[in-house]
């Protein structure tokens, strides 16, 4: 009888994805020491985007915040019609590349890459790279040796993914429910989410944001206004100003929603989700005012969470921009406007500032989710 110690316990602890795919990494490299990255690029289907999400490198980020389409990324796309993974072993291929992620990874000394598509049901979901700083790093048996812990990784990255999915459909339910009443719509759910995930990108730099953060603020963010499901009628769908009483219980919103939502990651079991604090953030306190005449706690600028900063000039730009029972749609100019005399008063001046440099990008989103009939 003799002693073994599991190498991948890690993954039996309660971690952030991120946590295990280091560990998984740390692993390989005690057998292969030239692998220094691992990372994963998800797909996103709607938008046909491929995303840097994970990876193991600390801070060596050559990726980090990349984003592109995968019909600009025709080495990637065509390993997936091929179905076939990809072995680069020639420092030469990355730094002839024609596209900037090629490059990129070049730049950073990598001299070799083995990269296979994701999939999960016969669905694509993304790419895992593993990068080497040796060239000619990748022989058969290697690779076949890579392959078992691909599948590893895809697994977890794909449990993460699908309890994402349970808690989305949770709350997707829920807010469908909610906006059955509520005067806004699926469409300004669409804008805000990525007018959030465009002001965490351009403040991903100065505040040293990670993807995973990023992505998270946009899967939460639709759900800032969930507590409204507690507003009476008379109240929400009120066509002209509220009145101090109704003011007071629409202002309810942000603690209720902090409530139910605290209350579904419960009964669905969702403690584990990395990140669940950001959705509580933001639920609670997307209507705090950097100068603490916001509700429902009054804090002060740094004391707001910075996901629920970057939610409040989502909402109110989308809020100014779209037709509400109590008011008009407003220009982009009149909005962008408003956003800078609320600016330092009651919005960050960060956030707003990060909306209003992307504003090609506001359009775009505009284009892309048109107002419907209700607003
Ligand atoms: P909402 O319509 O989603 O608005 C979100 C936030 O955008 C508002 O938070 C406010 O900060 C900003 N906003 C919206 N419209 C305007 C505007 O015309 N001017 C300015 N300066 N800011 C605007 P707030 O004020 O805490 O309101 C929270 C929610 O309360 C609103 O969500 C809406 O559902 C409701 N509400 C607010 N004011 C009225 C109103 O006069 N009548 C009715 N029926 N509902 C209102
Ligand atoms: C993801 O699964 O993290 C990507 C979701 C998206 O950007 O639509
Ligand atoms: C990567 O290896 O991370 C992307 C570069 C590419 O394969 O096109
Ligand atoms: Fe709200
Ligand atoms: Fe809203």
């Amino acid at each position: 009888m003799f002693d073994h110690r599991d190498l991948l316990e890690d993954l039996n602890k309660h971690l952030p994805l991120k946590e295990k795919i280091i560990s998984a990494h740390r692993v390989i490299a005690k057998k292969y020491t030239f692998i220094a990255r691992i990372a994963i690029t998800l797909y996103d289907p709607e938008t046909r985007l491929l995303k840097s999400y994970l990876h193991s490198s600390g801070d060596d980020q050559p990726l980090e915040h990349y984003q592109t389409l995968l019909n600009d990324a025709p080495s990637l796309k065509e390993m997936l019609k091929k179905n076939r993974p990809r072995v680069i072993n020639k420092l030469v291929t990355f730094e002839n590349g024609k596209h900037e992620h090629a490059q990129r990874i070049g730049r950073q000394g990598y001299k070799a890459s083995y990269t296979l598509p994701m999939f999960h049901n016969s669905e694509f979901i993304g790419f895992l790279f593993f990068n080497s700083r040796k060239g000619d790093a990748f022989t058969e048996k290697i690779l076949s040796d890579l392959d078992v812990y691909a599948h590893l990784i895809s697994l977890m990255v794909i449990n993460e993914l699908t309890t994402l999915k349970v808690m989305n459909a949770a709350l997707k339910t829920t807010s469908n429910i909610t906006h059955l009443r509520d005067p806004e719509t699926g469409s300004h759910l669409d804008r805000m989410s990525r007018y959030s995930r465009l002001i965490a990108q351009s403040l991903a730099e100065k505040y040293a944001l990670d993807d995973d953060y990023i992505e998270h603020i946009f899967f939460f963010s639709p759900l800032h206004d969930i507590g409204k499901i507690a507003i009476p009628d008379s109240i929400l769908l009120k066509p002209g100003p509220l009145n101090d009483e109704e003011r007071a219980i629409m202002n309810t919103h942000a603690r209720k929603g902090r409530e139910m939502i605290d209350e579904i990651i419960s009964n669905f079991g969702l403690d584990g989700i990395d990140n669940i604090n950001i959705l509580r953030n933001i639920a609670e306190f997307h209507h705090e005012a950097v100068n603490g005449s916001g509700y429902p706690e009054g804090k002060l600028s740094a004391e707001i969470p910075l996901e629920a900063r970057i939610v409040a000039v989502a909402d109110v730009f989308d809020a100014l921009t779209s037709r509400r029972p109590y008011k008009a749609a407003w220009s982009n100019e009149k909005s962008f406007e408003m956003l800078r005399q609320l600016a330092c008063e009651k919005l960050d001046v960060d956030c707003v500032n990060a909306l209003i440099e992307n504003r090609h990008e506001v359009e775009k989103i505009q284009q892309y989710f048109k107002q419907n009939s209700y607003g």
